[in-house]
């Protein structure tokens, strides 16, 4: 009997005690994310008119809350209604570049409060069977915001496509565009990575990277070779320049991204002219990934997925050298164009 009772409440202590952790990390976790939005101001009229008084609190600030399920198509007609959400193109865009670290920048944009993100690569410019459903069928594919947030997507492949600019020039002639970069013979061995993992998830074969980078009859690089012609960064942007000024673009350090990603994106919250709203507090080194990873409130962090941040293969040095020495005077023109300079090789 006296064990009987000594378990039924040993039981009820057991219930209490998760109560009451539960409601700690609940309280804490809102006090964490109250403390990051306080601040948020009226983003000087450009991204809609709508005051921040008007906006409902508790839903802006949880990124993994309400708002968060909208993001994911979950919104009811009702929702949408009484939150007065909308779903808009995207005000700024990262084209590019591929393994430049696109995925990781907009994740950490996404971070602030007046951004909302495309999860998906949308691939409407590239792609003629999605350009041809039209600009309804693009605005649909984005998530639900407030009027007053901006929306983000990213599509790396509409760096290297041909008619991409333009189409996007016909969309918004004063759209943001954010290109993030890495030492271009990292990033083409990075390239080389992805599909080479590909190809050994089926059971395929593939080359070496020196012998898809090296023409074998020249010994010279070989520009027929995607990741190497993706790499010339500055073959792309002059296409992209006849349509649009330099000052519309900002090149993000992929490189920096990784090590310190703090002021870089800082720097891209005063080229969207966003407040500054991204911390330290919202981004944290996690040794086991050896990546940073990103910290929405005390309750939810996240890191990226396996797949970025993959391990190179060993490349021949003398093939590094010559690529680096391929890529340099394009890099100079790269530095010239866009004002922006890397200690690349
Ligand atoms: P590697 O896999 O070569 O290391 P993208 O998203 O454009 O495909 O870029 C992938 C690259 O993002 C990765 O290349 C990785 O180095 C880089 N990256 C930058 N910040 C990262 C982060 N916080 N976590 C994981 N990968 C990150």
């Amino acid at each position: 009997m006296l064990f009987k009772q000594q378990a039924l409440l040993r039981q009820k202590l057991f219930v209490l005690g998760s109560l009451a952790i539960g409601s700690l990390l609940y309280l804490v976790a809102r006090v964490g994310s109250l403390d990051r939005l306080q601040p948020l101001c009226p983003i000087d009229g450009r991204f809609g008119p709508r005051s921040q008084d008007e906006i409902p609190l508790r839903a802006l600030q949880f990124k993994r809350g309400l708002l968060h399920e909208f993001r994911k198509g979950n919104a009811t007609k009702e929702q949408i209604r009484l939150h007065n959400l909308v779903q808009q193109l995207p005000k700024a865009i990262i084209i590019g570049v591929r393994k430049g670290g696109t995925r990781a920048l907009l994740e950490m944009l996404n971070l602030h409060p007046a951004v909302v993100k495309a999860s998906q690569e949308i691939h409407f410019f590239d792609n003629d069977e999605n350009y041809a459903k039209g600009i309804e069928w693009y605005r649909k594919k984005m998530p639900f915001s407030y009027p007053h947030q901006i929306t983000i997507e990213k599509s790396p492949a509409y760096f290297i496509t041909e008619e991409v600019p333009e189409r996007i020039y016909k969309m918004n002639s004063s759209i943001k565009l954010l290109i993030i970069v890495r030492e271009p013979t990292t990033r083409a061995i990075s390239d080389y990575t992805q599909v080479l993992e590909g190809k050994e998830r089926k059971n395929k074969t593939y080359y070496k990277f020196e012998k898809l980078a090296i023409d074998p009859n020249t010994c010279e690089v070989n520009t027929k070779y995607k990741a190497v012609r993706t790499s010339i960064y500055t073959k792309h942007l002059e296409r992209w320049l006849k349509y649009f000024p330099v000052e519309q673009f900002h090149i993000v350090d992929g490189d920096r991204l990784i090590t310190e990603p703090l002021p870089e994106l800082q720097l891209v919250e005063k080229f969207l002219n966003l407040p500054p709203r991204i911390s330290q507090y919202n981004l944290y080194f996690n040794a086991t990934r050896g990546f940073y990873c990103l910290r929405f409130n005390i309750v939810f962090n996240k890191c990226l997925a396996g797949s970025k941040g993959r391990i190179h293969p060993e490349v021949d040095t003398s093939v590094i050298t010559k690529l680096r020495k391929f890529f340099h005077p394009f890099n100079q023109k790269f530095y010239q164009i866009t004002g922006r300079t890397f200690n690349w090789p």
